[in-house]
């Protein structure tokens, strides 16, 4: 598996970024979901930081993955892709990416206008990012939970197109951001790369 992506294939690097945000975006979530009803327990402090330090960890990997694909470019769209599709889907991943950014730094300006502390995995301690602010708390709030709401949408979109692509165009759109071998594209006669 080469680790840069080509004009056929993400690379390795890609591939194992994308999984492992969407693994972590998922448990963030859903963590993030439950914690606030829980009754006040040391168990939901520990749920609290552990939501946090992954949340911190989204941040960094999407940094890392942005960094990375400017470097490492992207694949061409599937040949006889429509304009209108291949923009719609750029449109759709930058918009990801900007959710991937501002859900984790709205957690951190609430935590901070909170005047809570703030620790990646007790091991590092973290600035706050605004003073103590009881509105910014409430504003942070709740543009952290809609745009929580929107990547939903916006990623059970992106994740519908990928498998229209792959059930009814049976291109390899999905099977490239996979190791190989692990689908077969339905009409793939590209030259292996
Ligand atoms: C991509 C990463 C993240 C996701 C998907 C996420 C998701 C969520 C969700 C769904 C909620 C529940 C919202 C509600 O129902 O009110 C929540 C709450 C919360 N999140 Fe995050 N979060 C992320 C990152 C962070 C980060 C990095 C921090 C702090 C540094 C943070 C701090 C908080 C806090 C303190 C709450 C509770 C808010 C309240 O009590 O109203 N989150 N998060
Ligand atoms: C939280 C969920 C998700 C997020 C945030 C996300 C984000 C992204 C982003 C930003 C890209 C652009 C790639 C890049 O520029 O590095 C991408 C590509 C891709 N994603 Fe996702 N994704 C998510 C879930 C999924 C799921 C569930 C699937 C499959 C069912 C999927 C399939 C794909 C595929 C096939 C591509 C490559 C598209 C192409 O080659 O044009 N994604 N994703």
């Amino acid at each position: 598996m080469t680790l840069k992506n080509t004009a056929m294939r993400w690379g390795g690097v890609s591939q194992l970024l994308h999984w492992l945000v969407v693994l972590l975006i998922l448990t963030t979530g859903v963590m993030g979901l439950v914690m606030g009803d829980m009754r006040n327990s040391p168990t939901k402090i520990e749920i609290y930081a552990l939501h946090k330090s992954l949340g911190l960890t989204i941040l960094a990997l999407a940094t890392l993955r942005f960094v990375w694909r400017f470097y490492a470019g992207a694949p061409v769209p599937p040949p006889g892709t429509p304009r209108w599709q291949d923009r719609i889907a750029s449109l759709t991943h930058w918009l990801l990416y900007g959710l991937l950014f501002a859900i984790p730094l709205s957690g951190w300006t609430f935590n901070s206008a909170a005047g809570y502390p703030l620790q990646w995995f007790k091991l590092v301690n973290l600035p706050p990012l605004t003073a103590r602010d009881a509105e910014l708390r409430q504003l942070a709030g709740n543009v952290h939970e809609w745009l929580f709401w929107l990547l939903v949408a916006v990623a059970l979109l992106h994740a519908a197109a990928a498998l229209y692509h792959h059930v009814f165009l049976r291109d390899d759109t999905l099977a490239r951001m996979l190791p190989r071998g692990w689908l077969r594209a339905g009409r793939s006669t590209r030259p292996q790369d």
